[in-house]
């Protein structure tokens, strides 16, 4: 910590006092007798004054002159002024520079996309992507102090593993001290062993996937919230969601309506995200998709006009329960009305936002997940542990899987997802 200091959002608390800051410079406007500057240093933004009569006359000649990012330690008066952005002014004395930055290279013009995905280390400065990184974590503790009172306890697991949870097509393959091993598509079936111990628990990390989608909503490394729980229903998953995503976003509309002011982000649409969400079974919402006409093949998989069509029927996030079991997860359990389907539910995200939530009940049968592995042509030797989940004491149990980013991206309004991790994987970048 810097001796003395306080940071910008602090300043009102210390108004006719003398105090340091240390912060960098977003904007320099020298006008005759005085310089107006724009600092900025992560808890917000201030205006600084230096003028030729307060200001120690070489620190009002640098004032004069610096570029933008440059850091600076200011001291000086703290004024209260209605013109000044937050209402305060700060008076500099003094002046000094920490770090020079000349030839910042995002300038006030309009950049490409490209180009900031290219400077994503600064890029990260601007106002519009630390509002997106503060409201990722107020997301994140919403989530984890929702899951904690509901007595969920918090286990990680692997990141290598040996084997696919969601099918085989999309495994990043690393080599494992010359054996194959897998960066984790999710956690989940590390969590199945984990809630015979604790009863419910969650796991959030990152997961992996070699998808060869570049859309907007598709993250080749995305972090994903799995809880899982015993003698868990349908109905359960859909309540447990449903509650956590609201206390999330209501956390959001409380802590972050000065971040959702600078993404120019409509609250109306948050504020409506009030459980219980709309239901409807796999059948009908393909019956309303056909009626629709988006083109959706009964049977299939829903392709984003699919959810957009599902999401804008209704305004709020929708579940969608009872998948054909063809086109869902070897673990997932029949319904036991329909083998042809399985108790699965995928919340939509509204303003298509796509699938937010992937959740099912587990298979909890020995034989009847032993058959599915042997479907699935999955390898049996490195699913014994689990099948050893079904040996001793098994009971019936579920969960979901959230993706952070997809939801960061529908509650901030950004258009894809690349905006929603400081340092987003897409299929075409790793870069910087
Ligand atoms: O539906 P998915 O594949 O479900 C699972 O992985 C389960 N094992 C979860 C569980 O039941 N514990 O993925 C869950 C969520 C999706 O709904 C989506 O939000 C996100 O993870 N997701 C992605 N996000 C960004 N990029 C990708 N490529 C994603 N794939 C899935
Ligand atoms: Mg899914």
């Amino acid at each position: 910590m810097l001796d003395g200091a306080i940071t910008i959002r602090e300043l009102g608390d210390h108004v006719g006092e003398t105090v340091r800051l240390a912060a960098w410079v977003t904007g320099s406007r020298p006008k005759g007798q005085i310089c107006f500057l724009l600092l900025r240093d992560g808890t917000g933004v201030c205006q600084a004054v230096a003028s030729s009569e307060g200001t120690e006359e070489a620190a009002f000649e640098r004032a004069g002159h610096l570029h933008p990012e440059t850091s600076v330690i200011v001291t000086g008066d703290v004024a209260e002024d209605d013109r000044a952005p937050g209402g305060i002014e700060f008076k500099v004395a003094d002046l000094e520079v920490v770090g020079e930055s000349e030839d910042y290279p995002i300038g006030r013009k309009e950049h490409g996309v490209g180009f900031l995905q290219e400077v994503r280390h600064l890029w990260l400065r601007s106002p519009r992507q630390t509002s997106i990184l503060r409201i990722r974590d107020t997301l994140i503790r919403g989530m984890r102090d929702w899951l904690a009172q509901q007595g969920f306890t918090n286990v990680d697991t692997p990141i290598f593993t040996p084997s696919a949870c969601e099918g085989t097509s999309t495994l990043f393959e690393v080599d494992y001290f010359g054996d194959p091993a897998f960066l984790s598509q999710s956690g989940q079936l590390y969590s199945e062993a984990a809630v015979m111990a604790l009863g419910k628990v969650y796991c959030f990390g990152p997961t992996f996937r070699a998808e060869a989608s570049k859309t907007r909503r598709h993250l080749t490394e995305f972090w994903m919230l799995e809880p899982e729980w015993v003698w868990a229903d349908l109905d359960d998953i859909c309540r447990v969601s449903e509650n956590l995503v609201a206390a999330a976003v209501a956390r959001v509309l409380e802590e972050n309506t000065a971040d959702l002011e600078i993404l120019e982000r409509d609250p109306a649409p948050l504020e409506a995200v009030v459980p219980p969400f709309p239901r409807m079974t796999y059948d009908e919402a393909s019956a309303f998709l056909v009626e629709a006409g988006t083109g959706f093949e009964p049977g299939s998989d829903l392709g984003a006009p699919d959810e957009t069509a599902l999401s804008d029927a209704h305004g709020t996030p929708v579940f969608v329960t009872h998948w054909p079991s063809e086109i869902k997860a070897f673990y997932m359990k029949r319904d036991p009305d329909n083998d042809g389907q399985v108790l699965a539910v995928d919340m939509i995200a509204p303003e298509g936002n796509g699938e937010l939530i992937g959740g099912s009940i587990r298979e909890d049968d020995l034989d009847l997940l032993l058959g599915r592995i042997r479907e699935h042509e999955l390898p049996e030797k490195d699913f014994e542990w689990y099948l050893d989940l079904r040996r001793y004491g098994s009971v019936p149990h579920g969960g979901f899987g959230l993706g952070l980013e997809r939801f960061v991206g529908w509650v901030t309004g950004v258009p894809h997802v690349r905006e929603t991790a400081a340092f987003a994987r897409t299929m075409d970048r790793i870069r910087p």
